[in-house]
Protein backbone atom coordinates (compact mmCIF):
# COMPACT_ATOMS: atom_id res chain seq x y z
CA UNK A 1 0.00 0.00 0.00
CA UNK A 2 1.72 3.14 -1.17
CA UNK A 3 2.36 5.90 1.83
CA UNK A 4 0.12 8.79 2.33
CA UNK A 5 2.97 10.58 3.63
CA UNK A 6 4.38 11.38 0.64
CA UNK A 7 1.59 12.14 -1.60
CA UNK A 8 1.65 15.48 -3.49
CA UNK A 9 -1.20 17.76 -3.67
CA UNK A 10 -1.71 18.59 -7.68
CA UNK A 11 -1.15 21.67 -8.50
CA UNK A 12 -3.95 22.45 -10.46
CA UNK A 13 -6.06 21.22 -7.42
CA UNK A 14 -4.96 23.25 -5.46
CA UNK A 15 -5.77 26.12 -7.53
CA UNK A 16 -9.39 24.37 -8.43
CA UNK A 17 -10.01 24.28 -4.09
CA UNK A 18 -9.07 27.80 -4.06
CA UNK A 19 -11.86 29.20 -6.58
CA UNK A 20 -14.66 27.63 -3.63
CA UNK A 21 -16.87 30.43 -3.00
CA UNK A 22 -16.91 29.78 1.38
CA UNK A 23 -13.39 29.55 1.14
CA UNK A 24 -12.37 32.51 -1.15
CA UNK A 25 -10.05 35.51 -0.45
CA UNK A 26 -10.98 39.05 -2.34
CA UNK A 27 -8.28 39.75 -5.29
CA UNK A 28 -7.20 43.35 -3.90
CA UNK A 29 -3.35 43.45 -3.79
CA UNK A 30 -1.11 45.14 -7.22
CA UNK A 31 2.41 45.35 -6.95
CA UNK A 32 3.43 48.11 -5.54
CA UNK A 33 0.92 46.85 -2.36
CA UNK A 34 3.08 43.79 -2.44
CA UNK A 35 6.35 45.36 -2.62
CA UNK A 36 4.70 47.37 0.82
CA UNK A 37 3.91 44.50 2.49
CA UNK A 38 7.09 42.99 1.90
CA UNK A 39 9.10 45.72 3.88
CA UNK A 40 5.70 46.26 6.15
CA UNK A 41 6.97 42.73 7.30
CA UNK A 42 10.79 42.72 6.96
CA UNK A 43 11.49 45.94 8.50
CA UNK A 44 10.15 45.06 12.31
CA UNK A 45 12.26 46.01 15.40
CA UNK A 46 15.24 43.93 14.74
CA UNK A 47 16.81 46.40 12.66
CA UNK A 48 15.57 48.50 15.86
CA UNK A 49 17.01 45.64 18.67
CA UNK A 50 18.98 43.57 16.99
CA UNK A 51 21.99 45.09 15.52
CA UNK A 52 23.33 46.39 18.37
CA UNK A 53 23.01 43.18 20.50
CA UNK A 54 24.37 41.35 17.34
CA UNK A 55 27.67 43.94 17.27
CA UNK A 56 28.18 43.77 20.71
CA UNK A 57 28.28 39.88 20.93
CA UNK A 58 26.95 38.15 24.00
CA UNK A 59 28.87 36.31 26.67
CA UNK A 60 27.16 34.29 29.08
CA UNK A 61 28.17 34.85 32.85
CA UNK A 62 27.81 31.17 34.34
CA UNK A 63 29.28 29.52 31.48
CA UNK A 64 27.26 26.69 29.54
CA UNK A 65 27.55 24.25 26.57
CA UNK A 66 24.05 24.50 25.18
CA UNK A 67 24.91 28.77 25.16
CA UNK A 68 27.74 27.92 22.79
CA UNK A 69 27.20 28.10 18.86
CA UNK A 70 27.03 24.62 17.27
CA UNK A 71 29.80 25.95 14.75
CA UNK A 72 32.12 26.52 17.69
CA UNK A 73 31.66 22.95 18.84
CA UNK A 74 31.71 21.19 15.91
CA UNK A 75 34.96 23.14 14.17
CA UNK A 76 36.57 22.31 18.02
CA UNK A 77 35.18 18.31 17.56
CA UNK A 78 36.75 18.49 14.83
CA UNK A 79 40.08 20.28 15.15
CA UNK A 80 41.01 18.64 18.58
CA UNK A 81 38.13 14.89 18.29
CA UNK A 82 36.65 16.76 21.94
CA UNK A 83 34.64 19.71 22.93
CA UNK A 84 37.43 22.04 23.86
CA UNK A 85 37.51 23.91 27.17
CA UNK A 86 37.71 27.23 25.19
CA UNK A 87 34.61 27.67 23.01
CA UNK A 88 32.89 30.57 23.68
CA UNK A 89 29.68 30.29 25.63
CA UNK A 90 27.84 33.22 24.17
CA UNK A 91 28.55 34.54 20.56
CA UNK A 92 31.38 36.23 19.52
CA UNK A 93 31.10 40.44 19.06
CA UNK A 94 30.51 41.62 14.76
CA UNK A 95 31.30 45.19 15.95
CA UNK A 96 30.73 47.54 13.04
CA UNK A 97 31.10 44.42 10.45
CA UNK A 98 28.33 43.73 11.11
CA UNK A 99 27.03 45.90 7.82
CA UNK A 100 29.13 43.27 6.53
CA UNK A 101 27.06 40.58 8.33
CA UNK A 102 23.66 41.97 6.78
CA UNK A 103 24.97 42.19 3.30
CA UNK A 104 26.17 38.56 3.35
CA UNK A 105 22.60 37.52 4.93
CA UNK A 106 21.17 39.77 2.20
CA UNK A 107 22.38 37.64 -0.77
CA UNK A 108 21.84 34.74 1.27
CA UNK A 109 18.28 35.54 1.22
CA UNK A 110 18.23 36.63 -2.61
CA UNK A 111 18.94 32.85 -3.49
CA UNK A 112 15.94 31.83 -1.13
CA UNK A 113 14.16 34.78 -1.95
CA UNK A 114 14.56 33.56 -6.24
CA UNK A 115 12.94 30.07 -5.14
CA UNK A 116 10.04 31.29 -3.10
CA UNK A 117 9.55 34.07 -6.36
CA UNK A 118 9.31 30.91 -8.39
CA UNK A 119 6.92 28.76 -6.79
CA UNK A 120 5.00 31.74 -5.47
CA UNK A 121 4.57 32.86 -9.22
CA UNK A 122 3.65 29.08 -10.27
CA UNK A 123 1.43 28.19 -7.03
CA UNK A 124 -0.39 31.62 -6.81
CA UNK A 125 -2.42 30.37 -3.27
CA UNK A 126 -2.27 31.47 0.44
CA UNK A 127 -0.33 29.31 2.09
CA UNK A 128 3.49 30.11 1.52
CA UNK A 129 5.93 27.80 1.89
CA UNK A 130 3.52 25.16 3.49
CA UNK A 131 1.28 24.43 -0.12
CA UNK A 132 4.65 25.16 -2.19
CA UNK A 133 6.05 21.41 -0.08
CA UNK A 134 2.25 20.66 -0.32
CA UNK A 135 2.22 20.48 -3.71
CA UNK A 136 5.87 19.33 -4.43
CA UNK A 137 7.52 16.64 -1.41
CA UNK A 138 4.28 15.30 0.10
CA UNK A 139 1.81 15.61 3.01
CA UNK A 140 4.51 14.61 5.68
CA UNK A 141 6.57 17.69 4.48
CA UNK A 142 3.67 20.04 3.91
CA UNK A 143 2.52 19.32 7.92
CA UNK A 144 6.44 20.04 8.58
CA UNK A 145 6.93 23.17 7.41
CA UNK A 146 3.39 24.60 7.79
CA UNK A 147 4.45 23.92 11.57
CA UNK A 148 7.37 24.88 11.35
CA UNK A 149 5.85 28.25 9.76
CA UNK A 150 4.83 28.88 13.49
CA UNK A 151 8.30 29.71 14.08
CA UNK A 152 8.86 32.04 11.76
CA UNK A 153 5.46 33.97 11.81
CA UNK A 154 4.22 33.59 15.48
CA UNK A 155 7.34 33.29 17.34
CA UNK A 156 9.13 36.00 15.22
CA UNK A 157 6.11 38.48 16.00
CA UNK A 158 6.91 37.53 19.62
CA UNK A 159 10.06 39.36 19.23
CA UNK A 160 8.81 42.38 17.67
CA UNK A 161 6.17 43.11 20.08
CA UNK A 162 9.04 42.67 22.64
CA UNK A 163 10.89 45.03 20.83
CA UNK A 164 8.06 47.55 20.15
CA UNK A 165 7.63 47.41 24.02
CA UNK A 166 11.71 48.21 24.65
CA UNK A 167 10.77 51.27 22.54
CA UNK A 168 7.28 52.15 23.34
CA UNK A 169 8.87 53.27 26.87
CA UNK A 170 11.11 55.73 25.04
CA UNK A 171 8.32 58.50 23.83
CA UNK A 172 6.22 57.46 27.50
CA UNK A 173 9.39 58.87 29.18
CA UNK A 174 9.66 61.56 27.34
CA UNK A 175 6.31 62.84 28.53
CA UNK A 176 7.18 62.09 31.86
CA UNK A 177 5.45 58.35 32.22
CA UNK A 178 7.43 55.81 33.63
CA UNK A 179 6.16 52.06 33.21
CA UNK A 180 7.51 50.45 35.81
CA UNK A 181 9.35 47.11 34.97
CA UNK A 182 6.58 44.81 36.83
CA UNK A 183 4.82 45.60 33.80
CA UNK A 184 6.77 46.40 30.83
CA UNK A 185 9.71 43.81 31.25
CA UNK A 186 8.99 40.12 30.49
CA UNK A 187 9.34 36.90 33.12
CA UNK A 188 11.98 35.07 31.96
CA UNK A 189 14.95 37.54 30.88
CA UNK A 190 18.59 36.70 30.16
CA UNK A 191 20.70 38.09 33.40
CA UNK A 192 21.95 41.22 33.65
CA UNK A 193 18.04 42.27 31.70
CA UNK A 194 15.23 43.89 33.74
CA UNK A 195 12.93 41.41 34.58
CA UNK A 196 9.29 41.45 35.51
CA UNK A 197 5.68 39.32 36.00
CA UNK A 198 4.21 40.39 32.76
CA UNK A 199 5.12 42.87 29.71
CA UNK A 200 1.75 44.27 29.08
CA UNK A 201 2.87 46.69 26.13
CA UNK A 202 3.72 43.46 23.75
CA UNK A 203 0.35 42.14 25.12
CA UNK A 204 -1.59 44.93 24.17
CA UNK A 205 -0.07 45.79 21.06
CA UNK A 206 -0.95 41.85 19.48
CA UNK A 207 -4.71 41.97 20.60
CA UNK A 208 -5.14 45.78 18.90
CA UNK A 209 -3.95 44.57 15.67
CA UNK A 210 -5.78 41.47 15.79
CA UNK A 211 -9.01 43.58 16.05
CA UNK A 212 -7.82 45.33 12.84
CA UNK A 213 -7.11 42.06 11.01
CA UNK A 214 -10.39 40.56 12.18
CA UNK A 215 -12.47 43.65 9.81
CA UNK A 216 -10.38 43.00 6.65
CA UNK A 217 -7.47 43.13 4.46
CA UNK A 218 -8.49 45.79 2.51
CA UNK A 219 -8.40 48.12 5.33
CA UNK A 220 -5.50 46.37 6.73
CA UNK A 221 -3.63 46.80 3.63
CA UNK A 222 -4.29 50.59 3.34
CA UNK A 223 -2.76 50.78 6.76
CA UNK A 224 0.60 49.11 6.24
CA UNK A 225 1.13 51.24 3.18
CA UNK A 226 0.65 54.71 5.37
CA UNK A 227 3.15 52.85 7.98
CA UNK A 228 5.82 51.82 5.72
CA UNK A 229 6.04 55.26 4.42
CA UNK A 230 6.13 56.62 7.82
CA UNK A 231 9.21 53.85 8.76
CA UNK A 232 11.30 54.61 5.73
CA UNK A 233 11.04 58.03 6.36
CA UNK A 234 11.74 57.72 10.14
CA UNK A 235 14.42 55.60 9.10
CA UNK A 236 16.23 58.12 6.32
CA UNK A 237 15.65 61.02 9.23
CA UNK A 238 17.69 58.88 11.58
CA UNK A 239 20.72 58.27 8.80
CA UNK A 240 20.79 61.68 8.29
CA UNK A 241 20.56 62.75 11.92
CA UNK A 242 22.64 60.04 13.19
CA UNK A 243 25.48 60.85 10.76
CA UNK A 244 26.09 64.23 12.35
CA UNK A 245 27.08 62.47 15.31
CA UNK A 246 29.40 59.93 14.04
CA UNK A 247 33.00 59.66 15.74
CA UNK A 248 35.06 57.24 13.07
CA UNK A 249 37.35 55.79 15.79
CA UNK A 250 33.74 54.09 16.73
CA UNK A 251 34.73 52.13 13.57
CA UNK A 252 37.98 50.57 15.14
CA UNK A 253 38.35 47.89 15.16
CA UNK A 254 35.84 47.13 12.04
CA UNK A 255 35.46 43.42 12.80
CA UNK A 256 37.10 42.76 16.21
CA UNK A 257 36.33 39.02 16.13
CA UNK A 258 36.86 38.15 12.32
CA UNK A 259 34.81 36.17 10.03
CA UNK A 260 33.13 34.43 13.37
CA UNK A 261 31.89 37.60 14.56
CA UNK A 262 30.72 38.45 10.89
CA UNK A 263 28.92 34.94 10.18
CA UNK A 264 27.33 34.50 14.49
CA UNK A 265 26.43 38.55 13.91
CA UNK A 266 24.59 37.45 10.64
CA UNK A 267 23.19 34.16 12.72
CA UNK A 268 21.34 37.00 14.94
CA UNK A 269 20.06 39.71 12.41
CA UNK A 270 18.88 37.18 9.78
CA UNK A 271 15.80 38.21 11.41
CA UNK A 272 15.94 41.41 10.01
CA UNK A 273 15.57 40.04 7.23
CA UNK A 274 12.52 37.42 7.50
CA UNK A 275 9.23 38.75 6.22
CA UNK A 276 9.91 39.04 2.44
CA UNK A 277 9.05 35.79 2.24
CA UNK A 278 5.63 36.40 3.72
CA UNK A 279 4.77 38.55 0.18
CA UNK A 280 4.04 34.85 -1.10
CA UNK A 281 1.68 33.82 1.79
CA UNK A 282 -0.66 37.06 -0.22
CA UNK A 283 -0.64 34.68 -3.76
CA UNK A 284 -3.88 34.56 -3.34
CA UNK A 285 -5.04 37.72 -2.67
CA UNK A 286 -2.74 39.28 -5.63
CA UNK A 287 -4.82 40.66 -8.26
CA UNK A 288 -1.60 39.43 -10.56
CA UNK A 289 0.54 36.86 -8.83
CA UNK A 290 2.65 36.00 -12.03
CA UNK A 291 3.54 38.66 -12.80
CA UNK A 292 3.68 40.43 -9.19
CA UNK A 293 4.69 38.17 -6.83
CA UNK A 294 8.86 38.06 -7.92
CA UNK A 295 8.65 41.57 -7.78
CA UNK A 296 6.63 41.91 -4.53
CA UNK A 297 9.67 39.81 -2.90
CA UNK A 298 12.96 40.69 -4.68
CA UNK A 299 11.96 44.34 -4.70
CA UNK A 300 11.19 44.78 -0.66
CA UNK A 301 14.78 42.94 -0.18
CA UNK A 302 16.96 44.98 -2.15
CA UNK A 303 15.23 48.38 -0.26
CA UNK A 304 15.84 46.64 3.84
CA UNK A 305 19.36 45.71 2.51
CA UNK A 306 20.45 49.39 1.31
CA UNK A 307 18.33 50.64 4.19
CA UNK A 308 20.05 48.47 7.44
CA UNK A 309 23.50 48.74 6.13
CA UNK A 310 23.30 52.51 6.39
CA UNK A 311 21.36 52.20 9.66
CA UNK A 312 23.98 49.67 11.12
CA UNK A 313 27.15 51.77 9.62
CA UNK A 314 25.70 55.16 11.54
CA UNK A 315 24.64 53.41 14.63
CA UNK A 316 28.18 51.62 15.19
CA UNK A 317 29.85 54.85 14.25
CA UNK A 318 27.65 57.46 16.82
CA UNK A 319 28.65 54.81 20.08
CA UNK A 320 31.21 51.47 20.65
CA UNK A 321 29.90 48.26 19.50
CA UNK A 322 30.16 47.03 23.24
CA UNK A 323 27.91 50.17 24.63
CA UNK A 324 25.29 47.86 22.75
CA UNK A 325 25.94 44.88 25.73
CA UNK A 326 23.48 45.54 28.57
CA UNK A 327 20.98 47.25 29.35
CA UNK A 328 18.44 49.88 28.26
CA UNK A 329 21.23 50.27 25.06
CA UNK A 330 20.94 46.38 24.15
CA UNK A 331 16.99 47.08 24.85
CA UNK A 332 16.38 50.08 22.16
CA UNK A 333 19.71 50.71 20.89
CA UNK A 334 18.71 53.40 18.52
CA UNK A 335 16.63 55.33 21.15
CA UNK A 336 19.59 55.01 23.45
CA UNK A 337 22.27 56.71 21.12
CA UNK A 338 20.21 59.33 20.41
CA UNK A 339 19.32 60.38 23.91
CA UNK A 340 23.25 60.19 25.31
CA UNK A 341 24.64 62.06 22.18
CA UNK A 342 22.05 64.56 22.73
CA UNK A 343 19.83 64.57 19.53
CA UNK A 344 17.42 67.06 18.53
CA UNK A 345 14.36 66.05 20.93
CA UNK A 346 12.11 67.05 18.49
CA UNK A 347 14.07 64.55 16.17
CA UNK A 348 14.31 61.70 18.64
CA UNK A 349 10.34 61.78 18.94
CA UNK A 350 10.04 61.83 15.24
CA UNK A 351 12.25 58.68 14.82
CA UNK A 352 11.04 56.22 17.79
CA UNK A 353 7.48 57.16 16.59
CA UNK A 354 8.59 56.07 13.29
CA UNK A 355 10.21 53.24 14.36
CA UNK A 356 7.13 52.07 16.69
CA UNK A 357 5.30 52.43 13.27
CA UNK A 358 7.35 50.06 11.73
CA UNK A 359 6.92 47.63 14.46
CA UNK A 360 3.27 47.58 14.08
CA UNK A 361 3.27 47.38 10.60
CA UNK A 362 5.53 43.87 10.76
CA UNK A 363 3.69 42.33 13.22
CA UNK A 364 0.34 43.10 11.32
CA UNK A 365 1.59 41.52 7.98
CA UNK A 366 3.16 38.74 9.94
CA UNK A 367 -0.79 38.05 11.95
CA UNK A 368 -1.73 38.13 8.54
CA UNK A 369 1.10 35.66 7.30
CA UNK A 370 -0.14 33.51 9.92
CA UNK A 371 -3.57 33.34 9.59
CA UNK A 372 -3.43 32.75 6.24
CA UNK A 373 -1.16 29.46 6.36
CA UNK A 374 -3.24 28.21 9.32
CA UNK A 375 -6.05 28.80 6.55
CA UNK A 376 -4.54 26.65 4.12
CA UNK A 377 -3.83 24.05 6.44
CA UNK A 378 -7.37 23.75 7.76
CA UNK A 379 -8.54 23.74 4.05
CA UNK A 380 -6.38 20.43 3.58
CA UNK A 381 -7.92 18.82 6.88
CA UNK A 382 -4.28 19.02 8.52
CA UNK A 383 -5.95 21.22 11.29
CA UNK A 384 -9.51 21.73 12.63
CA UNK A 385 -11.94 23.49 10.08
CA UNK A 386 -12.43 26.30 12.67
CA UNK A 387 -8.94 27.50 11.10
CA UNK A 388 -10.08 28.33 7.78
CA UNK A 389 -14.13 29.15 8.39
CA UNK A 390 -14.75 33.23 6.73
CA UNK A 391 -16.41 35.82 8.66
CA UNK A 392 -19.47 36.14 6.82
CA UNK A 393 -19.22 39.91 6.58
CA UNK A 394 -15.56 41.24 6.68
CA UNK A 395 -14.67 37.59 4.79
CA UNK A 396 -11.34 37.52 6.86
CA UNK A 397 -10.55 33.98 8.62
CA UNK A 398 -11.84 35.59 12.11
CA UNK A 399 -11.18 32.58 14.26
CA UNK A 400 -7.76 32.04 13.25
CA UNK A 401 -6.88 35.43 13.34
CA UNK A 402 -7.91 35.76 17.05
CA UNK A 403 -6.44 32.50 18.03
CA UNK A 404 -2.75 33.78 16.53
CA UNK A 405 -3.80 37.13 18.60
CA UNK A 406 -3.48 34.84 21.70
CA UNK A 407 -0.73 32.68 20.77
CA UNK A 408 1.71 35.85 20.39
CA UNK A 409 0.06 38.24 22.74
CA UNK A 410 0.66 35.97 25.81
CA UNK A 411 4.24 34.57 25.16
CA UNK A 412 5.25 38.15 24.09
CA UNK A 413 4.02 39.27 27.85
CA UNK A 414 6.64 36.51 28.94
CA UNK A 415 10.05 36.00 27.00
CA UNK A 416 12.94 38.19 26.02
CA UNK A 417 13.29 39.09 22.39
CA UNK A 418 16.54 37.39 21.51
CA UNK A 419 15.40 33.63 22.70
CA UNK A 420 12.42 34.40 20.41
CA UNK A 421 14.62 35.44 18.14
CA UNK A 422 16.91 33.10 17.55
CA UNK A 423 13.98 30.22 17.47
CA UNK A 424 12.43 31.77 14.52
CA UNK A 425 15.51 32.27 12.76
CA UNK A 426 16.62 28.81 13.08
CA UNK A 427 12.37 27.76 11.81
CA UNK A 428 12.81 30.22 8.95
CA UNK A 429 16.02 28.59 7.71
CA UNK A 430 14.90 25.20 7.72
CA UNK A 431 11.40 26.70 6.00
CA UNK A 432 14.20 28.56 3.21
CA UNK A 433 16.02 25.08 2.85
CA UNK A 434 13.22 22.80 2.17
CA UNK A 435 11.73 26.20 -0.53
CA UNK A 436 15.08 25.71 -2.07
CA UNK A 437 15.10 22.15 -2.15
CA UNK A 438 10.89 22.25 -3.74
CA UNK A 439 12.26 24.62 -6.67
CA UNK A 440 14.84 21.35 -7.97
CA UNK A 441 12.20 18.94 -7.12
CA UNK A 442 9.38 20.33 -9.00
CA UNK A 443 11.75 21.07 -12.00
CA UNK A 444 12.08 17.74 -12.34
CA UNK A 445 8.99 16.44 -11.93
CA UNK A 446 6.42 19.46 -13.31
CA UNK A 447 9.35 20.62 -15.99
CA UNK A 448 6.66 22.09 -18.37
CA UNK A 449 4.12 23.34 -15.99
CA UNK A 450 4.56 27.84 -17.04
CA UNK A 451 6.20 29.50 -14.42
CA UNK A 452 5.79 33.15 -14.28
CA UNK A 453 9.34 33.29 -12.97
CA UNK A 454 12.14 30.91 -13.58
CA UNK A 455 14.95 30.78 -10.81
CA UNK A 456 18.47 30.98 -13.00
CA UNK A 457 21.22 27.90 -13.34
CA UNK A 458 18.94 25.33 -11.54
CA UNK A 459 20.40 23.52 -9.61
CA UNK A 460 23.10 25.57 -8.30
CA UNK A 461 21.38 28.36 -7.06
CA UNK A 462 18.94 26.84 -5.38
CA UNK A 463 21.72 24.54 -3.72
CA UNK A 464 23.72 28.03 -2.74
CA UNK A 465 20.57 29.04 -0.48
CA UNK A 466 20.49 25.48 0.90
CA UNK A 467 24.50 25.94 1.61
CA UNK A 468 23.91 29.59 3.29
CA UNK A 469 20.86 28.38 5.22
CA UNK A 470 23.02 25.01 6.95
CA UNK A 471 25.91 28.29 7.57
CA UNK A 472 23.44 30.11 9.45
CA UNK A 473 21.68 27.46 11.25
CA UNK A 474 24.87 26.73 12.48
CA UNK A 475 26.06 30.01 13.69
CA UNK A 476 22.94 29.53 16.45
CA UNK A 477 23.31 28.27 20.21
CA UNK A 478 22.80 24.38 21.23
CA UNK A 479 19.84 25.33 23.04
CA UNK A 480 18.09 26.74 20.02
CA UNK A 481 18.98 24.05 18.10
CA UNK A 482 17.26 22.07 21.17
CA UNK A 483 14.16 23.78 21.22
CA UNK A 484 13.99 23.64 17.12
CA UNK A 485 13.93 19.86 17.77
CA UNK A 486 11.14 19.35 20.80
CA UNK A 487 8.87 21.83 18.59
CA UNK A 488 9.22 19.75 15.55
CA UNK A 489 8.39 16.62 17.87
CA UNK A 490 5.43 18.10 18.76
CA UNK A 491 4.38 18.44 16.04
CA UNK A 492 5.26 15.19 14.60
CA UNK A 493 2.84 14.02 17.95
CA UNK A 494 0.01 15.96 16.32
CA UNK A 495 0.61 14.97 12.86
CA UNK A 496 0.18 11.28 14.23
CA UNK A 497 -2.62 11.78 16.57
CA UNK A 498 -4.79 14.13 14.86
CA UNK A 499 -3.55 15.38 11.51
CA UNK A 500 -2.80 12.03 9.02
CA UNK A 501 -6.59 11.18 9.87
CA UNK A 502 -8.11 14.63 8.88
CA UNK A 503 -6.11 15.06 5.82
CA UNK A 504 -7.89 15.23 2.70
CA UNK A 505 -5.95 12.78 1.26
CA UNK A 506 -7.13 10.22 4.66
CA UNK A 507 -10.72 10.77 3.97
CA UNK A 508 -9.95 9.94 -0.05
CA UNK A 509 -8.27 6.52 0.71
CA UNK A 510 -10.63 5.81 3.49
CA UNK A 511 -13.16 6.21 0.01
CA UNK A 512 -11.40 4.88 -2.85
CA UNK A 513 -8.18 3.12 -1.27
CA UNK A 514 -7.07 1.56 -4.72
CA UNK A 515 -7.32 4.85 -6.82
CA UNK A 516 -4.29 6.59 -4.64
CA UNK A 517 -0.66 5.92 -5.70
CA UNK A 518 2.45 6.81 -4.22
CA UNK A 519 3.59 10.38 -4.43
CA UNK A 520 0.54 10.44 -6.90
CA UNK A 521 -1.52 13.58 -7.37
CA UNK A 522 -5.29 13.58 -6.11
CA UNK A 523 -8.01 13.45 -8.43
CA UNK A 524 -10.02 17.08 -8.62
CA UNK A 525 -12.34 17.44 -5.46
CA UNK A 526 -15.64 16.34 -6.22
N1 LIG B 1 12.14 41.14 9.97
C1 LIG B 1 11.31 41.44 11.06
C2 LIG B 1 11.97 42.30 12.05
O1 LIG B 1 13.11 42.62 11.88
C3 LIG B 1 10.82 40.19 11.71
O2 LIG B 1 11.38 42.66 13.02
Amino acid sequence: MPSQLLQCKSIDKLITDSQDPAHRLRKTLGPWSLVALGIGAIIGSGIFVLTGTAAAGEYSVVPHWWRAQVLDLMLSLIRTGHVSANIMHGRPPAGPAIAVSFLMVAIACSFAGLCYAELASMIPIAGSAYTYSYATLGEIFAWIIGWDLILEYAVSNVAVAVGFAGYFKAPLAQLGIHLPDRWSAPLWAPQGAPHGYFNLPGFLVVLILTVLLVHGIRESARTNNIMVLIKIGAILVFIAAGSMLIHPANWQPFAPSGFAGVVSGGAIIFFTYIGFDSVSTAAEEARNPQRDMPFGIIGSLIVATVLYIAVALVLLGMLKYSTFRYGRAAEAPVAYALRVLHANPTLQFVIIIGALMGMLSSLLVFQYGQTRIWFAMSRDGLLPKIFSAVHPKYKTPHWSTWIAGFAVAIPAGLVDISAAADLSNIGTLFAFLLVSLGVIFLRRRQPDRPRGFRVPFVPWFPLISVVFCIVLMLGLPVITWLRFLIWLAIGMVIYYFYSRHHSEFAARRREAPAELGSGASLPPAR
